[in-house]
């Protein structure tokens, strides 16, 4: 029954615009109107909400307590859902949105209740979790919680969340908060299509980002910002991809030389305080950050600090030695390589042990003519290189499980290298050949979708490299090895499971849309990520496919997609718009070909 519902809506009514779209979802047109008194509790305890009222040289100030603490150790399921009922009520009361745009030139008012009717008010928001978070629920592996929730609004203004995880009732949080519209005159805060109720679950349970925080230098407050959208948008993984060829922006504090040599500029470097606050700052949102250290491919800068661990630093051609300059590769035969992977990975994984289940050892575009520049090896052979990487590759997984993680790879360690690994590791595709997601599960291995043809969101801006006159004519018009731009329509065409079997299927714990920064920097982060990335996150909660096995169509996800956008805009992200406002006032029908 409610399947029908949703169709009816989705194409005629502009309202029920929720991203993701929800597993169920039934509404009707009651109007209902929330005032800052609405009382919250928490399984049957009170939540104090902010804002807080201080007085501020006699200047009444509202403070919004956006985060208890930063403190892990001192956080608990209470205070991680009070904070998150205060970022959820401080954006439905003071970043909330006037549809204007989403409906035909001046007839808004048809949509807004009468600002002179008499309101009923959302008298509580009453939240239940039915389950016990423990501590797998803070740093899980994938489908260790249930992120469930249910989302009832009824006509008398009785709200209620209810989910079996703390992360289940933050997805709750998120949801409520998109029902809520600002009146474009001051008579309040409403929602018009009371009684709702939704249930909702994820399809897949690895939804992330990946994020490129090498190739340019990303200061903390953008990561935060980051995590905020991501959490608006019910991902739950951040893929720091950590170090590169480029910049070594981490401190370790075992190896301070990496940093001070390898940052581009001493300072612009994250220090393990810095590193906490990102991955409780995380954690408290629902998102887990995974931690990459690429190897042994990407890591020509580790020679800037310790050039006799590299082989081919610098190497020229460049491109005969690497897919982007500068070049040089750790040695692959070399015990002081041994030495010094013990010592980093010592440092920094019990720094991870609380925040994430996960470790990601890279092993990307491993380039083979480095090892004839090698003196530990001398050879380009796969014969003789394929068993020093499965020792590199054992060595450093086994350590990592000796920490309580769990290893994360790149796709060509298994589809290109055939090495063997353990089945507990996650093997992330990107798409190195169009069946690299089949090829994994087929070989019984956990895989992460996100494919560069359509999931790479740095794609299409054209080549940062600069041409020669005797270049210039090959390259022209200088389109980048992966171009076009990845839109949000292809983002949303992405299907990584079909055709699988339920078995295949079981192997899919998730995917991750990548934001490579050769040419995105702090600047243009927001809009680079929003809202393409914000198709993904539906394909990742909600599925390419609809309860009834049909394609999610663009005329339903578009005017759902440019509500977010003005929802995440108000939230202070940069997301770029959708559609020309003409587009966005008027149903789907008049802008589709
Ligand atoms: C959608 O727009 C078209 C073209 O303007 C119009 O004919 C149609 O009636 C509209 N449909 C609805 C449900 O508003
Ligand atoms: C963090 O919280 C724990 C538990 O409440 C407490 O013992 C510890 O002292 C706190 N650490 C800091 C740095 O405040
Ligand atoms: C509300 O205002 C409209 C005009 O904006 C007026 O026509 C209507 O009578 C008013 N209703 C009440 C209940 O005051
Ligand atoms: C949500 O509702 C469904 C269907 O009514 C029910 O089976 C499930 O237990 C509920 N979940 C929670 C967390 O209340
Ligand atoms: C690796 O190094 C060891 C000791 O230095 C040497 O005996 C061995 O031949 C090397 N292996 C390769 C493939 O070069
Ligand atoms: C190995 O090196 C030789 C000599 O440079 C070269 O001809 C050959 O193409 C290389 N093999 C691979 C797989 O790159
Ligand atoms: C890995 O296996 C595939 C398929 O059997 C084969 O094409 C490829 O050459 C192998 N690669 C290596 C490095 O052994
Ligand atoms: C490249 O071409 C420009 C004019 O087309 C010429 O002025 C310049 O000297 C050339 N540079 C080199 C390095 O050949
Ligand atoms: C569904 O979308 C996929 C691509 O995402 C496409 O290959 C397929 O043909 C579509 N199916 C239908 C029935 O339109
Ligand atoms: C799924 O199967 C259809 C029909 O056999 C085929 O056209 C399509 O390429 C397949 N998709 C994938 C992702 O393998």
């Amino acid at each position: 029954m409610w399947l029908s519902i949703v169709w009816f809506c989705a194409f005629f009514s502009f309202t029920q615009a929720l991203w993701p779209v929800p597993v169920e979802f039934t509404s009707g047109n009651t109007v209902l109107w929330i005032a800052p008194n609405v009382k919250v509790t928490y399984n049957g305890g009170n939540v104090r909400w902010s804002p807080q009222t201080y007085d501020k040289n006699g200047q009444t100030e509202n403070v919004w307590i956006e985060q208890l603490t930063t403190n892990t150790s001192a956080y608990t399921s209470h205070s991680i859902i009070e904070a998150a009922v205060t970022r959820t009520l401080k954006t439905v009361f003071t970043q909330n949105l006037v549809p204007w745009k989403l409906h035909p030139r001046n007839e808004l008012y048809k949509f807004e209740p009468a600002a002179n009717s008499t309101k009923t008010y959302i008298s509580s928001l009453t939240i239940t979790q039915t389950g016990t978070d423990t501590v797998d629920t803070f740093k899980p592996l994938a489908g260790a919680v249930d992120e469930s929730y249910n989302l009832t609004i009824t006509e008398d203004g009785k709200a209620v969340i209810s989910g079996v995880s703390s992360t289940g009732i933050l997805h709750g949080l998120q949801t409520f908060s998109q029902l809520f519209y600002q009146h474009s005159t001051d008579a309040g805060i409403y929602i018009n299509m009371a009684p709702v109720a939704i249930s909702d679950a994820p399809k897949f349970s690895h939804r992330g980002l990946n994020i490129d925080i090498s190739r340019n230098w990303y200061p903390v407050s953008s990561i935060t910002k980051t995590i905020d959208a991501l959490s608006w948008n019910k991902f739950n993984r951040l893929h720091l991809h950590m170090t590169d060829a480029q910049s070594w922006p981490m401190d370790v504090p075992a190896l301070p030389e990496l940093s001070k040599k390898g940052a581009y500029q001493v300072g612009l470097s994250y220090s393990p305080a810095d590193i906490a606050y990102i991955q409780s700052y995380a954690q408290s949102r629902g998102i887990e950050v995974i931690i990459e250290i690429d190897m042994p491919g990407h890591t020509s800068v580790i020679g800037l600090a310790y050039p006799e661990l590299i082989a081919a630093q610098d190497a020229q051609p460049w491109d005969t030695y690497c897919a982007e300059p500068p070049c040089g590769q750790l040695k692959l035969n070399s015990s002081a390589v041994d030495t010094f992977l013990e010592t980093l990975f010592d440092d920094i994984l019990p720094r991870v042990y609380p925040y994430s289940a996960y470790f990601h050892t890279g092993g990307d575009e491993v380039n083979v003519q480095d090892y004839l520049l090698d003196e530990t090896v001398q050879s380009n052979l796969t014969s003789v290189l394929k068993p020093l990487l499965q020792k590199f590759l054992d060595r450093n997984h086994d350590q990592i499980r000796s920490k309580g993680l769990t290893p994360i790879v790149w796709e060509e360690m298994l589809n290109t290298w055939n090495l063997t690994l353990g089945d507990d590791v996650l093997v992330q595709t990107w798409g190195v050949t169009p069946t690299s997601v089949h090829d994994v599960v087929a070989a019984g291995h956990k895989v992460l979708f996100g494919d560069s043809s359509f999931w790479y969101l740095d794609c299409g801006k054209g080549q940062w490299l600069d041409f020669t006159n005797e270049s210039f004519q090959t390259y022209y018009p200088f389109a980048d090895y992966c171009s076009p731009t990845k839109n949000w329509r292809l983002v949303y065409s992405y299907d990584p499971t079909a055709n699988m079997t339920a078995e295949e299927l079981a192997l899919v714990a998730g995917g991750e849309v990548h934001l490579w920064s050769e040419q995105t920097d702090p600047v243009s982060v927001e809009y680079m990520l929003w809202p393409r990335a914000s198709a993904a996150g539906e394909i990742l909660w909600s599925g390419r496919q609809d309860a009834s096995g049909q394609n999610r169509s663009q005329l339903d996800a578009s005017p759902r997609l440019a509500e977010l956008r003005e929802r995440m805009v108000n939230r202070g992200v940069a997301a770029g718009p959708v559609q020309m406002v003409f587009c966005t006032q008027h149903n789907a029908t008049e802008c589709s070909l």
